[in-house]
């Protein structure tokens, strides 16, 4: 387990899989993801299978919120592709129980999942990829120590139209300067 303040992150287990699902269909949360087509139980039970098989630093985690009544799954984040030879790795993230949001878990589990990077895993640099029209992501990832390096223009087909994807990235040293100050 990887603890925070309010947020702790562990393994996926199969009985959080019923709830990925159930927000991964959910319009306002997808948006934001790759994710286009509704999911079903069975390929998130093949996804689970296939990751459980995959790299060990690329496993996803589960996010946990603390409350009076104990740890409640909120969501879910991970790297994907490490890159070992230039320490480099994508991050990705959802909180689906939107009850969740703008009360800083998201940011919260990012700066997690950074120092578990960074201080555990001795990666180099961290990037990730956002549209354009997903403000609060965005924000979250400014608030985490996200730097905006660059735009991939109409790179993603949504709601019938094209938009841009922004790339945002952190690199090690500005991250643990930022900690210090
Ligand atoms: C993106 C996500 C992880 C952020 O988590 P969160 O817990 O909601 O984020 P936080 O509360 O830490 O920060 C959100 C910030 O965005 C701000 N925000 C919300 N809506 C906004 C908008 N329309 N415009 C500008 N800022 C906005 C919030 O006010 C907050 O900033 P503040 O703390 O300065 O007030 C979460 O909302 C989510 O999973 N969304 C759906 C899936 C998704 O889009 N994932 C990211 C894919 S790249």
């Amino acid at each position: 387990m990887i603890y925070g303040e309010r947020v702790r992150l562990r393994h996926v287990e199969r009985g959080d899989l019923a709830k990925f699902v159930e927000w991964l269909n959910d319009p306002e949360v997808y948006q934001g993801l790759s994710i286009y087509s509704p999911l079903s139980v069975a390929e998130e039970e093949d996804w689970f299978e296939k990751m459980l098989k995959g790299p060990q630093d690329e496993r996803p985690m589960s996010i946990e919120a603390k409350q009076d009544e104990g740890w409640q799954l909120i969501g879910n984040c991970s790297f994907f592709r490490i890159d070992w030879r230039n320490r480099a790795t994508e991050l990705g993230i959802f909180i689906g129980d939107k009850a969740f949001w703008d009360r800083g878990y998201g940011t919260e589990a990012i700066n997690l999942l950074l120092k578990h990077g960074f201080f555990t895993l001795n990666l180099h640099r961290i990037f990730l990829r956002v549209y354009e029209d997903n403000p609060r992501a965005i924000r979250a990832y400014e608030k985490a120590g996200f730097i905006h390096e660059g735009r991939m223009r109409q790179a993603e087909f949504h709601d019938g139209q094209f938009h841009d994807v922004l790339l945002m990235s952190v690199i090690r040293r500005e991250w643990t300067e930022e900690l210090e100050e």
